[in-house]
């Protein structure tokens, strides 16, 4: 497999790769190395939200083992381009559970499993503050005391950026095609997350990869 062959793929994709094309595949790198570095094994289950093209799924794929890769995203044509595109290689004999809820409802997508793993790249970028809830709430059902949850986000910039106040996704979805970004302070999404069991981690910011945003690692306590 070489990475080269498929970054040029990316020219012929007609939907939404999750962007940037340039840099597309330093973040699928910088991600999977940053969960290996937070303690990520091929035997591990792992939640991927917003998997979107699968940019990092179809790493994951190949290196988890069967059925250990679970995909969470709304966006069918997307995915359905990058199951073709970038993890055809691995659908049939590593069996990934993918699902296309917009309602974070990862137990009742795949049932009662328990995750090892979990990551949004990129969605804290875009929710609204009740989806960052939702999610976290959910997310806590499929959790156990050591779970690890790696989310990126953007803090507000400048002397009048402020956090979104939205009441909806903003950026491109399975609803929309307008690009948009969500600030948030890392402290408002620590907070969220701790009314459902998750606390920061500390340690790891000069460890792990920087995926072109800023990384918050969780633990489920
Ligand atoms: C900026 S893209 C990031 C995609 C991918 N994580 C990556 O890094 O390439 C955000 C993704 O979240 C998806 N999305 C939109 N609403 C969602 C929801 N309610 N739950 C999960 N994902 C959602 C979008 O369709 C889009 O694919």
């Amino acid at each position: 497999m070489r990475l080269d062959d498929i970054v040029k793929s990316l020219a012929s994709f007609r939907n939404f790769t999750g962007g940037p094309n340039d840099r597309f595949a330093d973040v699928t790198f910088a991600t999977f190395y940053s969960l290996c570095i937070l303690g990520m094994t091929p035997k591990s289950r792992v939640l991927d939200i917003g998997c979107g093209a699968l940019r990092n799924g179809f790493l994951l794929m190949n290196y988890l083992e069967k059925d250990m890769y679970y995909g969470v995203e709304p966006n069918t044509a997307m995915m359905d381009e990058g199951k073709d595109k970038l993890a055809k290689p691995f659908l049939q004999d590593k069996t990934p559970n993918l699902s296309d809820t917009d309602q974070f409802d990862f137990k009742g997508s795949f049932g009662d499993v328990v995750f090892d793993f979990a990551f949004a790249r990129s969605v804290f970028t875009h929710t609204s503050k009740s989806q960052m809830d939702l999610c976290f709430k959910e997310l806590a059902k499929v959790s156990r005391p050591g779970t690890i949850f790696l989310l990126s986000y953007k803090p507000p910039t400048g002397i009048f950026g402020g956090e979104y106040k939205g009441k909806n996704w903003i950026g491109r979805s399975h609803e929309s095609s307008t690009p948009g970004i969500a600030h948030y302070k890392k402290e408002t999404i620590v907070a969220a997350g701790k009314p459902h069991g998750f606390r920061e981690l500390q340690g790891f910011d000069h460890r792990i990869l920087q995926a072109l945003q800023e990384w918050l690692v969780l633990e489920k306590t």
